[in-house]
């Protein structure tokens, strides 16, 4: 938490808006899609199911996988409470669903289903197919019959295994548009996760890593994610860290308030 709170102060200092940003390809993802405004039907079909989610009172056993929850004491959760303190809040999927939007993106992999609030902030009224991972079964389940009374199932593959699993046996010819990394919050899983995903991205391909600066561990390994070769534009929205690979770019580094 103390953490925590040391990094914002410093990111909420150093951090700024479009101003004094002179790449284009920046500039217009800031003021077109980061900044967009406008009503999208998406927001509120999003907003219905994660209410779905907070009237849920059932519980249900978890997994613990990753690093584990600095809130959660005990495995048996309600689904409602769950959905308040681990799924994507309604100003990040927002911004999720537009950048899905705003970069055209067909596929997507998502590292982390949970209740599938984030995977349904990436599907909703874009044209995107996404492959969602999961290693708990009931939370799987859960986020299964969300997708399945939203009507998302043939948009949503999910996969019930540990992201290293399913990164092992991935083809090499598979490429993403857009890698969302949401789990396993530690410096050695995200710094390998990053490395082996290098070999499904292209060109204009968009990885984005979720609690950047929930740790000293996070906060390293988003700066080496910045610091390596193939990364050309590196954003930190302070939750989320956005990487882009664009060959054409020159290689720079944002902090910017969403
Ligand atoms: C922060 S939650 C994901 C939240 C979700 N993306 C959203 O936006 O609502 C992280 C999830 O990743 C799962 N997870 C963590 N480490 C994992 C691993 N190594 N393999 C598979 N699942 C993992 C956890 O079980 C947890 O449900």
């Amino acid at each position: 938490m103390i953490h925590q709170a040391t990094a914002y102060l410093k990111f909420i200092r150093r951090s700024k808006n479009q101003h004094g940003i002179h790449s284009p390809f920046v500039y217009q993802l800031i003021t077109q899609c980061f900044y967009d405004k406008k009503k999208r039907k998406a927001y509120q079909l999003w907003r219905q199911a994660k209410k779905r989610l907070l009237d849920d009172k059932s519980i249900i056993e978890v997994e613990d996988f990753g690093a584990g929850s600095k809130v959660f004491k005990s495995d048996q959760r309600q689904v409602k409470q769950i959905a308040a303190r681990v799924g994507t809040s309604f100003k990040r999927a927002k911004l999720l669903n537009r950048v899905v939007s705003y970069l055209k993106c067909e596929t997507a992999l998502e590292l982390g289903t949970s209740l599938g609030l984030g995977s349904l902030a990436i599907c909703l009224d874009n044209p995107v197919h996404l492959t969602s991972l999961e290693a708990c079964p009931n939370t799987l389940d859960r986020a299964q019959q969300l997708f399945e009374e939203l009507g998302c199932q043939e948009q949503i593959k999910t996969v019930k295994t540990d992201f290293q699993s399913y990164l092992d046996q991935l083809s090499s010819d598979q490429n993403f548009d857009l890698v969302f990394i949401d789990g396993h919050h530690s410096y050695a899983a995200t710094i390998s996760y990053f490395k082996q995903l290098l070999k499904h991205k292209h060109n204009d391909s968009v990885f984005i890593f979720d609690d950047i600066h929930w740790s000293k561990g996070m906060e390293k390994a988003w700066e080496e994610i910045c610091q390596s070769e193939e990364v050309k534009v590196s954003l930190d929205t302070f939750q989320w860290g956005f990487v882009f690979f664009r060959k054409e770019q020159a290689k720079e580094h944002f902090r910017i308030r969403v």
